[in-house]
């Protein structure tokens, strides 16, 4: 049995930003982060465009990053939490900055501020075309100076504990529920380990990985979601699964390479195969128009000249600039022979996102007792039907901070959680066929990307669903006797997860930012 006050689930910039504040605020208490991979590997070491704030208030304001947000998100995000998110974002950014992290500037020593879809302004801070990975280092830095946190990499969480394991009892979902913790699978000694926490603060990011084409990385299998469902938490939204225009068209490259939507920011133009610019006949903003516009455009585009990919041209743009704003994106080019001065960048759009998730009050508070939840596992009322971009490390940011100041007036009034049980894996046997796992992997990917993609139907949604049955059955006779590991375990989420956006699609009636049914026009 292993005890800390609190277990932290995920390493990207929620969990980090969680951690570290949580550990200087309690210096006295045990902050145990755990992560299924390498230290830095997430969601958030890939994030290109940066984060947004209104920095310069002489030319920007709050009411304007508010009402962008507001009209990205196609008139469905809690106004409340907008406003909040926006108006906490310059002081969560100077600690960003105060933790070590390097935005670009400009060569007045002002910071560079970005522009991407959806924005009225220029307010995204950057580092380069790689600011995820810059975040990501600086908060590792800090992290390993802390005395009080111990940061576990290869430990995957299984399942988070409540009454249901405590109690031996079945869990109604309008029950309250509490979190005392998770099991944890020790990847690297093949065992699994009880964790009994006070706090639990899930921040597991994204589930990009039920999809075919994403430019999510692998560990993005949605474990957080599947993981609060089952534990009776509340999740919702969904159904609003943002797919991002441009990603790198490039068959056989997995997870798709991003090109960010900073280079249409810095004026980057869609063309279609043949070269034609389309987008104004989608939106005024053309190019700029929110995501789920831009994707839709994109897609419709594809559709109708049946070719795979259309184009984003950068052919005017002044390039020196464009090289030292977008080296990664110059470089990745370059290596598959597309210059960019003269060529054309061949791009398609791919999943990237999704809005909705475990549900969080502006305090990051699950519906379950002691669990706490922040950054992309969430629904937290900040994005609505589509995020709007760059608003996405911030909530993370945000939302982390809110939690250790919620926790301020209640850590001392929770107790570490008694009679726990440790895992019981008697009766299970060794897994001899993982390509079984692999082939169904592949299938959830091919039935989300056939029938719950871009433009969803009456007809490919009931296809869904009925195949994601078949799938969860397979799987859950797979799972109660088999040894776990954790491709079982993914593979369980994956479905889980994959079954939940189908079942929300099916009940949304309307058409809203990130869902979009051809019955529903
Ligand atoms: P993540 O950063 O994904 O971290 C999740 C962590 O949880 C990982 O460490 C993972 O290994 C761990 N984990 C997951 N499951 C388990 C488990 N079962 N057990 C243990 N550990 C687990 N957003 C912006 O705002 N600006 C951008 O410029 C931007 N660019 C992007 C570019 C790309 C290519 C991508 C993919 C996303 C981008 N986004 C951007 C979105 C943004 O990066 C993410 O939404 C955000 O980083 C999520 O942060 P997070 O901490 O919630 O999750
Ligand atoms: C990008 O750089 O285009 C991604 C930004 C985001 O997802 O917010």
């Amino acid at each position: 049995m292993h005890t800390t006050d609190f277990l932290v689930i995920g390493s990207g910039i929620a969990g980090l930003s969680f951690a570290l504040k949580a550990a200087t605020e309690f210096k006295d208490a045990t902050v145990t982060i755990i992560t299924k991979n390498e230290k830095n590997e997430c969601n958030t070491k890939y994030a290109q465009g940066g984060i947004s704030t209104v920095w310069d208030k002489t030319v920007d304001s709050f009411e304007q990053h508010t009402q962008d947000t507001l009209i990205a998100g196609d008139g469905i995000c809690d106004e409340k939490v907008v406003k909040m998110v926006v108006k906490s974002a310059p002081d969560r950014l100077q600690e960003l900055i105060d933790w070590g992290t390097q935005f670009d500037k400009t060569s007045n020593g002002e910071y560079s501020l970005g522009r991407e879809g959806g924005h009225s302004q220029d307010r995204i801070l950057h580092h380069k075309d790689i600011t995820g990975a810059e975040i990501e280092r600086a908060l590792i830095e800090q992290v390993e100076n802390a005395e009080n946190i111990t940061f576990l990499t290869y430990h995957y969480a299984i399942d988070l504990i409540t009454e249901h394991q405590v109690k031996k009892k079945q869990i109604k979902r309008k029950e309250k529920v509490t979190c005392f913790g998770a099991y944890v699978l020790d990847e690297k000694k093949n065992i699994v380990k009880t964790f009994s926490a006070k706090v639990t603060m899930l921040a597991t990011g994204g589930n990009g990985q039920v999809y075919n084409t994403t430019t999510n990385p692998v560990v993005a299998t949605g474990d957080g979601i599947a993981m609060a469902y089952r534990a009776k938490a509340e999740i919702s939204d969904v159904e609003f699964i943002q797919f991002h225009p441009t990603a790198l068209y490039n068959p056989g490259e997995y997870p798709a390479f991003l090109i960010s939507e900073a280079v249409r920011g810095e004026g980057a133009i869609l063309r279609d195969y043949y070269g034609e610019r389309f987008m104004k006949k989608y939106d005024d903003r053309e190019e700029l128009a929110s995501r789920d516009i831009v994707a839709r455009a994109i897609d419709n585009e594809l559709k109708k000249s049946g070719t795979p990919n259309v184009y984003l041209d950068c052919t005017h743009l002044d390039y020196k600039a464009f090289k030292k704003h977008f080296p990664n994106i110059t470089e990745k080019c370059m290596s598959l022979g597309i210059d960019v001065r003269k060529d054309y960048i061949p791009v398609s759009p791919a999943q990237h996102y999704i809005c909705g998730g475990v549900n969080v009050n502006k305090k990051a508070k699950t519906s379950l007792k002691n669990l706490y939840a922040s950054g992309e596992v969430t629904r937290t009322g900040l994005h609505g039907a589509n995020r709007l971009a760059s608003n996405s490390l911030l909530e993370g940011l945000v939302f982390s901070h809110n939690a250790v100041e919620n926790l301020k007036k209640r850590f001392h009034k929770i107790t570490i959680p008694q009679n726990v049980p440790v895992w019981n894996d008697s009766g299970v046997v060794k897994n001899m066929e993982k390509i079984l796992i692999t082939h169904d992997r592949n299938e959830v990917k091919t039935i989300m990307s056939n029938y719950v993609g871009i433009v969803r139907s009456n007809e490919r949604l009931l296809r869904a669903e009925k195949r994601l049955k078949v799938l969860y059955e397979d799987n859950k006779r797979l799972y109660d006797h088999s040894e776990l590991s954790t491709d079982l375990c993914e593979l369980r989420n994956l479905i889980t997860t994959a079954y939940l956006i189908t079942q929300f699609s099916k009940n949304r009636k309307e058409n809203r930012g990130g869902f979009y049914s051809a019955d529903l026009v």
